[in-house]
């Protein structure tokens, strides 16, 4: 269901355009609402670029715990039915990154490293409503730039089809696969 917030949610009106945010279940989107010839047009956008108001933090006091569970409980198609618990451990034990609009946190990742020598960079997701505007690209961007994390010898991570996205960030196709060996225990969770 569609709920619009009270007047003081609105951001920003801007000539004949109202944006609004709005409540899509337990999720914030942001909304347009143009003034046609025909009357109001209502469309959904994220002008959030526009808005240059992303910001990442890597305090975990900000995180947002409970958006984190459930988009990796319930989501991630990497680790579906995770334990709370077992999320709280990795958060406490990593290096994580949180993407914000304001307060309300859009996007995460978390780095598992030593600080020194090596990474695996994992649970990275942006939440639904605010996919194909930049964010991802923001997040890596900062992991990237993160004082903590320069002249690692190895940054590793696995994707079944974001290749593209990380191929953006320096990441490559393994050069010598076969020099890897997993244990993975890929019904841990179920
Ligand atoms: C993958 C994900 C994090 C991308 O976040 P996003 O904020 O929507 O991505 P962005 O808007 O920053 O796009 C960044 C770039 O990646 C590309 N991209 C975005 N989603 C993509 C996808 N599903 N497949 C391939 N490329 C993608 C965009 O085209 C964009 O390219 P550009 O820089 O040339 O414009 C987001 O779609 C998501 O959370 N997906 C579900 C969880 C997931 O799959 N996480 C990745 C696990 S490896």
């Amino acid at each position: 269901m569609v709920r619009i917030f009270s007047k003081q949610d609105e951001w920003s009106v801007n000539g004949k355009t109202l944006n609004f945010k709005v409540k899509l279940g337990n999720k914030i989107a942001f909304k347009k609402r143009i003034y046609g010839p025909k009357g109001p047009l209502y469309r959904t956008v994220m002008s959030i670029r526009s808005m240059n108001k992303i910001r990442i933090s890597t305090d975990k006091n900000e995180l947002d715990r409970e958006l984190i569970f459930n988009f990796l409980h319930n989501e991630a198609r990497w680790c579906k039915r995770i334990p709370r618990n077992i999320v709280e451990k990795s958060i406490k034990n990593s290096l994580c990154f949180g993407a914000f609009i304001g307060t309300q946190q859009v996007g995460f990742a978390r780095m598992v490293t030593d600080y020194a020598t090596f990474g695996n960079l994992v649970d990275v997701f942006v939440i639904e409503e605010f996919r194909g505007n930049g964010i991802s690209r923001v997040i890596l961007n900062a992991v990237n730039d993160h004082p903590e994390l320069q002249g690692l010898r190895r940054i590793t991570l696995a994707t079944s089809d974001k290749q593209e996205l990380y191929a953006k960030f320096g990441f490559k196709e393994l050069a010598r696969p076969e020099i890897f060996m997993e244990r993975f225990e890929p019904s841990v969770y179920s």
